[in-house]
């Protein structure tokens, strides 16, 4: 086992961690990125397609989109922060520290539309708007003196002493290091692991949630996990359709090839996203496929990296490409205030793994890599603060006590664990729960968390604390849900198919 010390400790490399460790970076400290990712393609920041919302002249029309997203349950300050801000942090990091170049058109920048934006207001790249900030801003970090890169690099366990949180315990190729540092953000990504069904890239176990509520930080808006409704699930390796494309005029199709949207919402294909979502389920199941028809837009010409992505994966988009709902994105998490600190000292979160309240109970679209910025940028900054304040004596802190990693171990213990804990979440706490099934899934991942508590205690691999750390995110989640009787956005409840007596 070895030890190392930092300023500021980031966990996690998409935007919101790549931001933060910039503001720190930039306020002085030494920074340390610790990332299961290994470039380019691990974060969840690197696959997001749509683009950045920013406010053109319609501030207060934007926040009011995001509330109406939301079903009126975003916390109206987060909010005004998130969108007072967003212009100057566009411009500020993406234009002028990492030269982005936004898609133009002529010479103004080109604007999307993407569903339930009441203006067209998204900054792109193409479809490939997260590869084109994420690459370029890992590079810029690598760049600096005071920023230390760890790729393929596991958070297991934080350290805390005396009620604060020290650093964490970190894995890589079966080493185990102690990396004590003054502040320590989480940007853990999203829950993609939790579900057969995703957008995100393998390793989203809801690390940083698991690890936080265990160090007894409070979480929030756990039971609000959305679901993208366009993903194309029947691809040799599935991908996401962006809304951008249902923006631009692409509509919706079931299998008897009818136009559906219109009949469950007055904005059609551009509802709330979890309206969406729903609906293309409810056509799957009663016509047996959705396919997303892209005739009314010149699609080779828009979205050409869709393009390669339907070749690539066999599909011929001139038959419309077939959709399903996926786990997408969970608006709930760690909750912080407006610079990202949880309710435990010196420990903060941001980004996905984070509830700031902007989302609510849904999440408006192209609004997370804004927040991972806006965020990731006050968290960073307030950290470097923070960890200059508080002296790192490492003799007198107590690390959390691991058992020497067993390169034996099957991987497949996880492997086949995951699987059952998938099953459970996608029956019942996916796009449409009861409060049986509720029940049902907070029984089955007890069960679940007792066996794998009982192999934690025994021997210690990446895997196996994954699989832990989603364990207890699903156990959160499904609380959540049963708790909170109201359906809201992504939480939909619909009646116990059987009246009480019977079951
Ligand atoms: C998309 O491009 O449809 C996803 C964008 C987002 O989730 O914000």
């Amino acid at each position: 086992m070895t030890e190392s010390t930092t300023d500021v400790l980031v966990i996690g490399s998409g935007i919101a961690g790549s931001a933060a460790a910039l503001a720190a970076a930039r306020g002085g400290a030494e920074v340390t990125i610790a990332t299961k990712a290994t470039r380019p393609r691990g974060a969840s920041s690197w696959w997001a397609q749509g683009g950045i919302a920013i406010s053109k002249n319609d501030r207060e029309q934007f926040k009011r989109d995001i509330l109406a997203a939301s079903d009126d349950t975003a916390d109206p300050a987060a909010v005004d922060i998130l969108v007072n801000e967003a212009n100057e942090v566009v411009k500020d990091v993406l234009r002028e520290t990492l030269e982005v170049e936004f898609d133009r058109n002529g010479d103004s920048l080109d604007f999307g539309q993407e569903a339930a934006h009441s203006d067209e207001r998204i900054l792109h790249v193409d479809a490939s708007t997260g590869k084109a900030i994420h690459v370029p801003f890992l590079n810029y970090l690598e760049a600096r003196d005071n920023v230390e890169i760890e790729e393929n690099t596991t958070a297991l366990e934080l350290i805390r002493h005396d009620g604060r949180v020290f650093g964490a315990m970190l894995e890589h190729e079966g080493n185990i290091e102690s990396t004590f540092a003054g502040a320590t953000i989480l940007a853990t990504g999203g829950i993609g692991e939790l579900y057969p069904d995703s957008t995100n890239p393998a390793g989203m176990t809801g690390g940083g949630v698991a690890m936080a509520a265990l160090a007894g930080a409070s979480v929030a808006d756990m039971e609000y996990v959305q679901f993208h409704p366009t993903v194309c699930v029947d691809a040799d390796e599935q991908f996401l359709v962006s809304e951008a494309v249902r923006g631009e005029g692409a509509v919706l199709r079931n299998g008897d090839g009818e136009r559906f949207m219109p009949e469950y919402h007055d904005d059609a294909e551009l509802a709330p996203r979890d309206v969406v979502a729903r609906s293309v389920e409810s056509e799957r199941e009663k016509t047996g496929e959705v396919r997303l028809d892209t005739s009314p837009l010149d699609f080779a010409e828009q979205f050409p990296d869709l393009v390669e992505l339907c070749e690539t994966n066999g599909i011929d988009h001139h038959e419309g490409i077939p959709v399903a709902p996926a786990e997408h994105f969970i608006c709930g998490g760690i909750v912080v205030d407006e610079r990202g600190r949880s309710s435990v000292d010196n420990l903060y979160a941001v980004g996905e793994t984070a509830r700031t309240g902007v989302h609510g109970a849904n999440r408006l679209a192209s609004t997370g890599l804004l927040e991972g910025l806006v965020w990731g940028l006050r968290a960073g900054e307030d950290a470097v603060s923070v960890a200059h304040r508080t002296p790192v004596a490492t003799r007198t802190i107590e690390t959390p006590e691991l058992l020497d990693t067993d390169p034996e171990l099957p991987d497949q213990f996880a492997r086949d664990k995951l699987q059952r804990l998938r099953g459970i979440m996608a029956e019942d706490v996916g796009l449409e729960r009861t409060p049986v099934g509720l029940k049902r899934a907070q029984t089955g991942l007890r069960q679940l968390k007792g066996e794998v508590d009982a192999y934690v205690r025994t021997r210690t691999s990446r895997s196996l604390y994954e699989l832990r750390n989603a364990t207890v995110t699903a156990l959160l989640i499904a609380q959540a849900a049963e708790e909170n009787a109201q359906s809201r956005g992504t939480h939909y409840l619909v009646e116990d198919p059987l009246p009480e007596a019977t079951r």
